[in-house]
């Protein structure tokens, strides 16, 4: 599994993406402490219920394990694997760290990878909302988004991620959307990776389902569900004995998976 070098500069190691807000977790026990384990053979999920115990595979990172909100990489090589061919284009819009185009890289596809706050060099700058690509020039689109304001990215003033789920995400989103319909090819395929958020503050208790919002705007532009994934989240927030004590007293629930939408753009209608 070779692929290109790049500028990979760190953010500083942070806890993974939370979509709660208890109290923060204590500092990551040193690497010699921290229990050791052989990362099972990567194989394809034939379920709709995913699980990996690892944010990588293989021997090598892909994308940068220290960027905050990094995708789990099996994720998008099960989605590559299933739904793209060697040679084919596929674009991930919220690019980030580039875990999308190591992937592509040992999968032979040609990954172009966009964000408004790139992390390496070959994450070009653009807004997932205006991508320079021609209409229906490519296979599949990854994206995984900011979860609403659920962490800081940039202070790019593009970043999705400054925006509330009351309206404003949803309608950024419905932008992103629609580009990534417009540039996929007919047949191509739009894969969502998301979380919902659920948030506690002094008013209340709110559960934003982005999950439901994000396949409803994908229906509004024409395209078709082709099935819904379970990942299972492996944060370690939710092994924390205060997370587990405020959820199990405060009534509320540790988001255990995130979802995984796959819709198809189709062109001809079908009866
Ligand atoms: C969840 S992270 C993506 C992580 C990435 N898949 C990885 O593995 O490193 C979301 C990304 O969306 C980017 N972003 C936010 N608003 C954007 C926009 N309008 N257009 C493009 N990228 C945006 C952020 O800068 C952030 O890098």
């Amino acid at each position: 599994m070779s692929r290109p070098g790049g500028f990979r500069p760190h953010a500083p190691r942070e806890a993974p993406r939370s979509t709660t807000s208890p109290p923060r977790p204590p500092p990551r026990p040193p690497a010699q402490q921290r229990q050791r384990f052989d990362k099972p053979r990567l194989q394809p999920q034939v379920t709709t219920l995913w699980d990996y115990p690892s944010q990588h595979y293989g021997d090598e990172e892909q994308g940068d394990q220290r960027y905050r909100g990094a995708t789990p990489s099996y994720v998008i090589w099960n989605v590559l694997s299933r739904f793209t061919k060697a040679g084919d284009r596929v674009v991930d819009p919220f690019c980030g760290s580039g875990t999308t185009l190591d992937v592509c890289a040992d999968l032979d596809r040609e990954g172009l990878g966009f964000d408004v706050a790139p992390a390496r060099a070959d994450v070009r700058n653009a807004d997932a909302r205006s991508l320079p690509l021609k209409d229906r020039s490519v296979a599949l689109v990854f994206m995984d988004p900011p979860y609403a304001d659920n962490l800081d990215y940039s202070d790019d003033p593009r970043c999705i991620g400054k925006l509330k789920a009351n309206g404003q995400w949803q309608r950024a989103m419905r932008l992103a959307i629609k580009e990534a319909a417009r540039v996929l090819q007919d047949e191509g395929v739009l894969a969502m990776f998301v979380c919902d958020v659920f948030k506690k503050n002094k008013v209340g208790n709110a559960f934003f389902p982005l999950g439901l919002e994000l396949a409803n705007l994908a229906r509004e532009e024409r395209l078709v569900a082709i099935d819904h994934v379970a990942v299972v989240r492996h944060n370690r927030t939710l092994e924390m004995g205060n997370y587990r004590q405020a959820a199990d007293e405060q009534g509320f629930f540790l988001r255990g998976f995130n979802h995984l939408l796959l819709f198809r753009k189709r062109e001809r209608t079908v009866e």
